[in-house]
Formats: C-alpha cells, sequence, structure tokens
C-alpha cells in the first residue's frame, strides 16, 4: 500500500477555531477521505501550537497561566473538528511529552551536525507571526516599524543570548532540491516566491529564546548559565514528526510526509526553515508543501477585531443544515471547495454561497436524486434496472457512460494534484449529465409502451448507476451526503474509488425506498434567516458574571420518592447554537447516550458562547416532559447554578459516558 500522509498546520490556541482553520482541515480531510478510497495507506494530522510568546501573552491578558490557557482552548479545536466530522487521524498538541521528546531528538541531531552556535540577538520580532524580521521586511507607519500581516507595531529585541542555527550554510542545498523536485512546493506561483527569498540570501536564524520560559528547554547546556527554550517555530514545525512517534515506530514509515497543507502565511516557516532543520538533522524532506490562499468575509481580513468577520464553521453548518446539521457541514464543506481553487484567495459572502447551493446541490445533484429514485420506484416493476450491452453503445446512453467514465478518471487524477475544486467541476459533468439523460430518454415515456421495457430497464439501469457512482465520487468531500445516498440506494459495498469501467458493472441493486431530500431550496426568506442567525464567534469565553448572593431561604422539604422521579443524567453537548432574537437561549444537541441525540433549548447564552460548550459534560433532567421553545423542540433541561444570571453549569468531575445516571 502506498503511503499518504497529509497534514494540516498546528493551529494556535489564542484564538478559536474560525471559517480559515476550518477551510485548511476540511481541505486536508478531503484528501484524506479520497486517498482512503483509493486503498492508500493514509495518516491524517492536526493539532494545535501551544507554546511560544504569543500564547504566553494571550494567556497574561486573560490571567490565566499558559497551561490553563492551552487546556482550555485546545480541547475546542478537537471538539470542533469532531462536530465538523473531521477524520483526523491524530490531534497533536505540542505540550505533550511525546512531542517534546521528538523536538530533543532533532535538536541533539541539529547540534551534531555542527549546525548550532550561541551568539547575541538583536532586531525585530513579530509575536503575531512569531518571527524575526529585517527591517526590509517590515513598513514604517508613522515612527514605529509595522508587521506587513499582522498591521502593528514589532517588538525590538535587544541583545538577547541566542543559539543560532546555520540556514545561510543550506541556502543553495535548498535551491538544489526547489530545482530538482517540481513537486515540491506547490502551486508554482509560491515555489517562486520562495526561490526569490532564498536567492535574496539566507541569514543564521535565532532558534531560542532566553526572555520568556513558555517552551520547550533547550536540551544543551549554555556555558554563561541562560536558559533558553526553543524557538517555537522550531518546535512546531516538529510536530509532523513527534506524531509519529520516535525513530522505529511503525508510524514512522509515514515519513516523508506525502503534503503538509498550509495557508500563505506560513510559507517561509514551511519551505524555507523546516527543509532546512531537516537536511540538518539527516532527514528526508516532506514530498510536497501545498499552499492554499486566504479566505476574507464579505471583503476583510478574518480578525479578532471585527467581528462580523468571524464566521464560526459550527454554527453555519448549523444553520445551513435544512435538514440535518451533517448535511450543512457538508454543504459548508462544498461551497469552501468548489468555491475557489486550493491555491488562490477567495472571499465569503451568504449570497455566493446561497448562490452555489441551490445551483450545484439543491438543483444539480438534488434533482437528479429525487427524479432518479422517483423512476426508479415508479418503473421499476414493470422494468427492472438491466444494463443492455447493445444499448449502451450510442446516443444519450453512451454519452451518459463516457460522462462517467470521465468523472471517474478526471476526479482522480485533479484530486492528486490537489485541484479539488475542478475535480468537482469533473464530478459535477456527471451529475449534469445524468440530468439531460433524464430529459432526453424520457422514461416516463418509455413506460407506456411494453415493446420499450428492454430500453426503460436500460434507462434506469443507467439513473441507478450513475447514483451509485456518484455516490462515491462526492464523498470526500460530501461525505455525510454520500453515505445517507448509499443508504437510500441500499448500497453497502465498501466505499472505494470507483473503476472508470464501473457504469456497466454498478449493481442493479432496487434501493429500498423512495428516498428524500438532501438539500432543499433556499428561498429568499430562508436564506435571510440563516444569514441573521450565524452570529460572530466571541474572540475570547464570556467572562464570568460577579457572583449572586445566596438564595434566602430552601424550599420545602421533600420525600425521596418525589426526588428519585427525576431522572439524572449525564450528557455531552455535541453542538450549540445561539436561538435568533433570543438573548438568553443556545440551542444545543446533547448526547445522552441514546440512538439520537437530545434537542434542548437552554437559558445560558449569557454566560456561555455556543463554542465553550461544545464538548462538554452536563447534568440533564432526562424524563422532563418535552416542550416547545421559540418553535424549537425542548427534551430536557441542563442544570446550572445561580437565579436570574447563570453563574456555572453543573458537571462531573471525571470523564463518564453519555448516559450516564446521576443519584
Ligand atoms: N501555529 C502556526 C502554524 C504552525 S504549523 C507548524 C499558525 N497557526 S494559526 O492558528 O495562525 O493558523 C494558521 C493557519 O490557519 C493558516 O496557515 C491557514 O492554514 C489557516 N487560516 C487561518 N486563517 C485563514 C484564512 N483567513 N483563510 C484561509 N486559511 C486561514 O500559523
Amino acid at each position: 500500500m502506498k503511503p499518504f500522509y497529509i497534514t494540516t498546520p498546528i493551529y494556535y490556541v489564542n484564538d478559536v477555531p474560525h471559517l480559515g482553520h476550518a477551510y485548511t482541515t476540511i481541505a486536508a480531510d478531503a484528501l484524506a477521505r479520497y486517498h482512503r478510497m483509493r486503498g492508500d495507506d493514509t495518516r491524517f494530522l492536526t493539532g494545535t501550537d501551544e507554546h511560544g510568546q504569543k500564547v504566553e501573552e494571550t494567556a497574561r491578558k486573560r490571567g490565566l497561566t499558559p497551561r490553563q490557557l492551552t487546556d482550555e482552548v485546545a480541547p475546542r479545536f478537537v471538539d470542533a473538528w469532531r462536530a465538523l466530522g473531521i477524520s483526523n487521524d491524530d490531534f497533536i498538541r505540542t505540550t505533550e511529552p511525546r512531542h517534546a521528546k521528538v523536538v530533543h531528538d532533532l535538536w541533539r541531531k541539529v547540534a551534531d551536525a555542527g549546525d548550532l552556535y550561541l551568539a547575541t540577538y538583536q532586531g525585530w520580532y513579530c509575536v503575531g507571526c512569531e518571527a524575526f524580521y529585517t527591517e526590509s521586511q517590515l513598513e514604517k507607519n508613522g515612527e514605529a516599524w509595522h508587521c506587513t500581516t499582522h498591521k502593528r507595531p514589532v517588538d525590538w529585541v535587544d541583545k538577547e543570548r541566542s543559539w543560532f542555527f546555520k540556514l545561510s550554510k543550506y541556502q543553495q542545498p535548498l535551491l538544489d532540491y526547489i530545482a530538482q523536485h517540481p513537486s515540491f512546493i506547490q502551486p508554482e506561483q509560491y515555489r517562486n516566491e520562495v526561490v526569490a527569498f532564498v536567492k535574496s540570501g539566507l541569514k543564521d536564524l535565532s532558534v531560542s529564546r532566553t526572555s520568556f520560559d513558555w517552551g520547550i528547554p533547550v536540551p544543551d547546556p549554555d556555558p554563561e548559565g541562560h536558559s533558553h527554550v526553543i524557538y517555537v517555530w522550531m518546535d512546531a514545525l516538529t510536530n509532523y514528526l513527534s506524531a509519529l512517534g520516535d525513530e522505529g515506530s511503525p508510524e514512522r514509515r509515514f515519513w516523508p510526509a506525502t503534503c503538509h497543507l498550509i495557508g500563505k502565511d506560513i510559507l517561509r516557516f514551511h519551505a524555507v526553515y523546516w527543509p532546512c532543520f531537516l537536511m540538518s538533522a539527516g532527514l528526508p524532506l516532506p514530498r510536497t508543501i501545498y499552499t492554499h490562499g486566504w479566505w476574507s468575509v464579505k471583503g476583510q481580513k478574518i480578525a479578532k477585531s471585527m467581528p462580523a468577520t468571524r464566521i464560526a464553521p459550527l454554527e453555519l453548518s448549523t444553520q445551513l443544515g435544512v435538514t440535518s446539521r451533517e448535511l450543512g457541514v457538508d454543504a459548508m464543506r462544498y461551497y469552501l471547495l468548489r468555491e475557489i481553487p486550493l491555491g488562490n484567495d477567495g472571499d465569503f459572502t451568504f449570497d455566493s454561497m446561497f448562490s452555489r447551493y441551490n445551483a450545484d446541490l439543491a438543483n444539480d445533484l438534488g434533482n437528479l436524486v429525487s427524479r432518479s429514485l422517483t423512476m426508479i420506484g415508479k418503473f421499476a416493476p414493470q422494468a427492472p434496472p438491466r444494463h443492455d450491452a447493445a444499448l449502451a453503445a450510442d446516443g444519450a446512453h453512451r454519452a451518459l457512460a463516457d460522462a462517467a467514465a470521465t468523472a471517474i478518471r478526471d476526479g482522480a487524477a485533479l484530486l492528486d494534484t490537489y485541484a479539488v475544486s475542478r475535480a468537482l467541476e469533473a464530478i459535477w459533468g456527471l451529475v449534469r449529465e445524468g440530468n439531460r439523460y433524464v430529459d432526453a430518454t424520457q422514461p416516463w415515456v418509455l413506460a407506456r409502451d411494453a415493446a420499450k421495457a428492454g430500453e426503460l430497464g436500460h434507462v434506469l439501469h443507467g439513473l441507478s448507476a450513475t447514483m451509485w457512482i456518484l455516490a462515491r465520487l462526492i464523498a470526500p468531500v460530501l461525505p455525510e451526503t454520500s453515505r445517507v445516498l448509499r443508504g437510500w440506494l441500499g448500497d453497502d459495498t465498501a466505499l472505494s474509488w470507483p473503476d472508470p469501467a464501473a457504469f456497466a458493472a454498478a449493481p442493479d441493486r432496487l434501493p429500498p425506498g423512495p428516498g428524500g431530500v438532501l438539500f432543499p431550496r433556499l428561498d429568499d426568506k430562508k436564506q435571510a434567516a440563516i444569514e441573521a442567525a450565524v452570529l460572530p464567534l466571541a474572540a475570547e469565553p464570556a467572562a464570568a458574571p460577579a457572583p449572586a448572593p445566596a438564595p434566602a431561604s430552601v424550599a420545602p422539604a421533600i420525600a425521596f420518592d418525589d426526588f428519585a422521579k427525576v431522572e439524572l443524567r449525564v450528557g455531552k453537548v455535541l453542538t450549540a447554537v445561539r436561538v435568533p432574537k433570543a438573548d438568553k437561549l443556545l440551542h444545543l444537541s446533547v448526547d445522552l447516550g441514546e440512538s439520537k441525540p437530545r434537542s434542548i433549548v437552554a437559558g445560558i447564552a449569557q454566560r456561555y458562547a455556543p463554542e465553550e460548550l461544545v464538548g462538554r459534560q452536563v447534568l440533564v433532567v432526562a424524563n422532563l416532559a418535552p416542550r416547545k421553545m421559540r418553535g424549537l423542540e425542548s427534551e430536557g433541561m441542563i442544570l446550572a447554578a445561580g437565579d436570574d444570571a447563570i453563574l456555572g453549569l453543573g458537571g462531573v468531575d471525571a470523564d463518564v459516558p453519555p448516559g450516564t445516571r446521576v443519584r
């Protein structure tokens, strides 16, 4: 089996997951899912970057220790990816001991190669980028030098004792490597950018800091007695290796990584520093560093200071999922991956998203599926689906089979080269051909003529084969839609990428039922309601309100039997969104270990931001009669402390399975 190892950047825990983070993670997820379908030995890694000055400063501002901050925020990434159905095989945190060990191993190797020396650093540092800059790389704004990315003043680092890495030594070897490996840095525009940067001259790099201590300690002693922590980028980049375990562990077979998928903001660290560290350590370089563009929201950069840009991916998908949140996730994935090619910048707007949804998902795909299932259901009793090789040779029949083969072949070739948007375009070529096929063959006309039963059966087979194939081709990007569609088709065969000849051989099995609507059309009213309900993601968790005075008296005693009637259970919050036009209410789905999560409306929105609750354990009154609140079904009550103002949520101090009884 061919190994395929794909990684996302590990995200800083100074922010909570927003649309930009979700984009990289979703793109990597689609590629990982595709390679699993190809039968490749696939590994997909994501995680969090928890050290460095930026995280330390954020913690200080919030009155937390860095450890408290990282322990609070890292689970939000874990939970967000779980709620979005991301299929990562591992999640690495740079504060884990397994990581520090491998960082030390790498440091040792680089030191043994003679590439580290002690010196004094003086210069500019951008805490936002966690990077040193020369003045030629900055811009002057008034009197102060500013970072061109973060548009904020940079800090002056005054004569800090530091270990230096001999980056300059690798200038030529790196240029040679890039020249010999055309697929190393992709797309091409980014390769050119890196080559120009390297040619302009690489200076040795400061790879340790002594002015703060939130990082992995340098293993080598400093003869002057300073204690150093390893530069956060050297620490962070090593996650791609450390998540595979020590040398000799079975997961190390995945090295070198097939693809580091990154945003264009962090190209230099990945395409210059990381390869040079690896060369110094005598380790092979990743095969491809694939750089994607940058999403803005309605023309503006996504920023903590700009609430309107802070689209919460989970809320967006919950609102977009008219029939289910999971299908909303798929609709969001489709929009993000179809709208722009992976290397380009994109601008998120609700209008462009609704247009894509209505045109491609509701109309093209939705129509094909519902028409096909309806016709198969109606006509199969008189003309069972059966492929007829003689009919298949010409006209509309031939066009459909050709479109299927093309979608399978081109879709694969494009996904193999990270052209996800174009792959979807190729796959939609088959969706559109399927719709044309229905119009051209007019099964309802064939059905009127008993002599045409053979042709009708062939058409029904064609439609069922098209759906069988599409259910597979869409699976990397629309995994839940694929699952639902395969259920409707009664298709329980293994999910693999079909062979170009699959059309004729697609199973003739009859769908067990009529199916349903995957993506209902969104009219103007629904669009406005969705847009209004997607509220901005909070930059920080809501602050705790002042403590309330203790209640004056306790209610009259009740008998134990009365208390025993209340069924309390531990629940786990799967999703949480604000209820439109109700500032106190959140709408939660809570796992109580039952066949489906409970829908619960809770008056806790003034104390908790939705994204804070996802993944959290809560106590639920599980046998309260359901009631409707603001048109939403509430099937339980969450226990919370406080009278009018909620001060805290009830919970358990151990991780227990959802549904566990509380007494
Ligand atoms: N911690 C570093 C990466 C270390 S990797 C060894 C970091 N973290 S980050 O939290 O700032 O995440 C940056 C990444 O998030 C980008 O490279 C990109 O993958 C993704 N995005 C963040 N905002 C984005 C957009 N607005 N648009 C697209 N992707 C964006 O840098």
